[in-house]
């Protein structure tokens, strides 16, 4: 199968009251929802069939988005295994009220799996590794799905 190149899937949240915790600021599993059906497209964009969610391997929270922020979410394949995919989320944060500049609010990195309409593991292209930062983030990747698979089998 030919290498493919991934594509950034970017999409824009604004934090709305009932997106909010008891601190007044962004709910994680808000934030976690977005980002998983932002790592769902970059997936589905990649594999070019319906992908499923399989772990989330990590996902730091370095900044507190609050009410009326603005957040940029983008999405990107980063490693691919024979139907697998870690996808990077990172998500970007602006007080738009404040006219702010834009922080890093959370990485997370996402183990999709591709599947077939019968529901089994579907073969991807590998992924087109053409510059220094894609040969970065693979490597990255390609740590993340070892972390992965070596928790499955510790678990199992
Ligand atoms: C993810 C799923 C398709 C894997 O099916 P499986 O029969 O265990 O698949 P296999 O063991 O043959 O592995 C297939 C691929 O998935 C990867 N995989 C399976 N479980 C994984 C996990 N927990 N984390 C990361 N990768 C995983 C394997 O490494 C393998 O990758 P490769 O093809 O690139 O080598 C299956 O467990 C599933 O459907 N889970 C439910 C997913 C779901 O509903 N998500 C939404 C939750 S709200």
């Amino acid at each position: 199968m030919q290498p493919k190149k991934a594509e950034v899937i970017s999409t824009i949240e604004i934090v709305f009251p009932e997106d909010s915790n008891h601190f007044h600021s962004l709910f994680g599993g808000r934030m976690l929802a977005w980002m998983d059906k932002a790592s769902y497209y970059a997936a589905f964009r990649f594999a070019g069939t319906p992908a499923v969610t399989a772990s989330v391997e990590s996902l730091d929270f370095t900044h507190s988005p609050k009410v009326g922020d603005v957040l940029d979410i983008t999405a990107r394949v980063i490693h691919t295994g024979r139907s697998s995919m870690v996808i990077r989320v990172d998500v970007y944060c602006q007080d738009v009220a404040h006219k702010k500049e834009k922080v890093l609010s959370n990485t997370g990195y996402f183990n999709f799996v591709a599947l077939t309409e019968e529901g089994k593991p579907f073969e991807i292209p590998p992924l087109l590794i053409e510059t220094d930062e894609e040969r970065r983030l693979f490597k990255i990747g390609a740590m993340v799905k070892q972390q992965a698979n070596e928790r499955r089998a510790k678990h199992s």
